[in-house]
C-alpha cells in the first residue's frame, strides 16, 4: 500500500506513513495508486452510467423490434392491405374501401400546427393576442378542414332523390367526410346558385344530378378552376370539360327493360295483334330521357313498323311524348287528352311510361277517363306509391334502380378521388358530353313486378312490408 499524502510505499498493516507520518486512511479506495500519484483513484462509479446507457439501448431495441414485428393490418372483409389511419383520415382497406373506426390524434408542433395536416390547434388559436389596431385584421389562420363532399340534387319531392341524398350524406359522413346536401326544387337557377355555394364552402368533390344537363358549364368551370372534382350523378352534364366522372344506372338498359316487358306481356313474338300503345317520357332537359327513349324504341319500333303495335294518337317522337319536369300533373293532362280523343271506343293495351312519376299521372288519367281493359304500364324507380299500385294491379312493373348501389358507388368514387387513388369506372366509350367522353361507372338495373317485388324490395331490406300497405 502507498501513503495517501506523500505516495511513499508503506507496509500493508502500517497505521502511519513511515516517511511523512500521515495517518493511513481506513478506506483503501481513498488511497492513491503509484501510477495515479497525486490524482484521485478512478472509482468503479462509471459502471452505473454505462449500465444505464446499456439499459436504454436495450429498451430501444425492444421497442424497435416490437414496432417492426407488428402484424400487418388487413381488412376484415377479404384480408386486403390496410392503409393506416392518419389525423385526417380513418384507416381503410386499399382495395374494397372498408373503413376503420378511428383517426389518430393530430401531432401539434410548438407553433400549434399539426405537423401532418397543418391544422391549427384550437388552443393555440385561443392563445393568440387580440389585435390592438382596429384597422389591422386578425391573422388567425383558418382551420384545416376535413375533406368535404357537396351533393346537389334536383328535388326532394320525388322519393328517389330524397332517398339518394339521405343515403349519400349518411355514407359520406360514415366515411369521415364533411358533407353538404342541397335540393333545388327542380329549379335550374336554384341549382346553379347551390353549386356556387358548394364551391365557396370548400368542397373537394361535388356530386351533381343536373336538372338541366346543358346549363351547368359555368359553375362547373368555376369548380374546375378551384381544383374541385365533379361527379355527374345519374344524369350526364353536357358541354363542359370540367366534368370528372359519371356514375349512373345504364339508362339505355332502363328503356330496353321496359320495352321488353311490354313485348313479353303482349307476347308480341307470337301474337299477331295489332295492339294499341301510347308513350310518355320525361323532361327534355334531362339527358337520361334520350337514353330511356332510345332504349325502348329500339325494341318497340320494329313492332310499330310491322303494324303489330299501333300508336293511335300518332304521338311517338321524343318531342311529342316528353313531360316537362317529369310532372305527374303534366303527364295526367296529356294522358287524359289522349284517352278522351282516341280511346272512347278502343282499348289501350300498353302505355310505356319512362318513370314512376309519369306512370302515376297516366294511372290517374285512366282512373278518371277510361273504361276499357286495363293496359300494361311501365315505370322506373320503384317509388312506394307505384309499388303499391303494382301490388293492386294499377301498374305492371317498375325498373328497380337500387339507389343503395348507386349512392355507394358515388361515395366510393368521391373517396377514391380525394385519396388520389385509381377511380373505378366500367365504361369509357358511351357517354360523350359534347366536349369529352366521360369515364363512367354504370350500375345494372332489373324490373320489379307483382311476382318478384317481395324478393327484390322487401327481402333485400329496401322497404319493409308495412311501407307497402295501402
Ligand atoms: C332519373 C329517374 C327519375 C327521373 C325523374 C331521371 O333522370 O334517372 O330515376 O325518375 O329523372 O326525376
Amino acid at each position: 500500500m502507498y501513503c495517501g499524502k506523500c505516495g511513499n510505499k508503506i507496509p500493508d498493516d502500517a497505521r502511519f506513513c513511515n516517511l511523512c507520518g500521515a495517518p493511513v486512511e481506513e478506506d483503501p479506495d481513498d488511497l492513491f495508486t503509484p501510477s495515479g500519484y497525486g490524482k484521485p483513484k478512478k472509482k468503479a462509479g462509471w459502471l452505473i452510467p454505462l449500465a444505464f446507457v446499456l439499459a436504454v439501448l436495450a429498451a430501444a431495441a425492444v421497442v424497435l423490434l416490437l414496432f417492426y414485428s407488428k402484424p400487418e393490418l388487413r381488412c376484415k372483409v377479404f384480408g386486403h392491405k390496410w392503409v393506416e389511419p392518419t389525423c385526417t383520415e380513418r384507416g381503410y382497406c386499399s382495395v374494397c374501401g372498408e373503413r376503420g373506426e378511428d383517426k389518430i390524434p393530430h401531432d401539434y408542433g410548438k407553433n400549434g400546427k399539426c405537423k401532418v395536416c397543418g391544422k391549427q390547434s384550437a388552443k393555440k388559436i385561443k392563445e393568440k393576442k387580440p389585435v390592438q389596431d382596429a384597422d389591422v385584421p386578425a391573422t388567425v389562420e383558418p382551420e384545416a378542414h376535413e375533406p368535404k363532399v357537396g351533393i346537389a340534387l334536383p328535388t326532394k319531392d320525388l322519393q328517389r332523390w330524397a332517398n339518394d341524398g339521405e343515403r349519400m350524406a349518411d355514407e359520406l359522413s360514415i366515411a369521415g367526410f364533411d358533407t353538404e346536401l342541397a335540393f333545388a326544387s327542380n329549379d335550374i337557377y336554384t341549382q346553379i346558385a347551390q353549386i356556387d355555394n358548394l364551391i365557396d364552402s370548400g368542397c373537394d368533390v361535388i356530386i351533381v344530378a343536373a336538372i338541366d344537363g346543358s346549363s351547368l358549364s359555368e359553375p362547373l368551370s368555376r369548380a374546375r378552376d378551384n381544383g374541385i372534382a365533379v361527379i355527374a350523378y345519374d344524369r350526364l352534364i353536357f358541354d363542359t370539360d370540367a366534368l370528372t366522372y359519371y356514375v349512373t344506372f345504364d339508362n339505355y338498359m332502363v328503356g330496353t327493360v321496359q320495352a321488353r316487358y311490354i313485348v313479353e306481356a303482349l307476347d308480341l313474338e307470337n301474337n299477331p295483334g295489332p295492339f294499341n300503345i301510347e308513350i310518355t317520357t320525361g323532361d327534355p332537359a334531362d339527358s337520361n330521357v334520350r337514353y330511356f327513349y332510345d332504349g325502348a324504341m329500339d325494341v318497340l319500333k320494329p313492332y310499330i313498323d310491322e303494324g303489330k303495335l299501333n300508336v293511335m294518337s300518332d304521338q311517338w317522337t321524343i318531342e311529342e311524348v316528353c313531360t316537362p319536369a317529369w310532372s305527374t300533373d303534366e303527364a295526367e293532362h296529356r294522358a287524359a287528352d289522349i284517352i278522351k280523343t282516341y280511346y272512347k271506343n278502343a282499348d289501350i293495351d300498353a302505355w310505356l311510361c319512362s318513370n314512376d312519376s309519369t306512370a302515376l299521372g297516366v294511372e290517374n288519367a285512366l282512373a278518371e277517363n277510361y273504361a276499357g281493359s286495363y293496359p300494361v304500364i311501365t315505370g322506373q324507380d320503384c317509388d312506394i306509391l307505384n309499388v303499391k299500385n303494382i301490388i293492386s294491379g294499377r301498374q305492371s312493373m317498375s325498373v328497380f334502380k337500387d339507389t343503395r348501389i348507386l349512392a355507394s358507388q358515388a361515395v366510393k368514387m368521391a373517396g377514391q378521388i380525394i385519396r388520389g387513388i385509381d377511380v373505378d369506372v366500367n365504361d369509357t366509350i358511351t357517354y360523350n358530353n359534347g366536349v369529352k367522353t366521360v369515364p363512367s361507372f354504370l350500375c345494372e338495373c332489373v324490373w320489379a313486378d307483382a311476382d318478384n317485388y317481395k324478393d327484390l324490395l322487401i327481402d333485400s331490406g329496401y322497404y319493409t312490408e308495412d311501407m307497402l300497405i295501402r
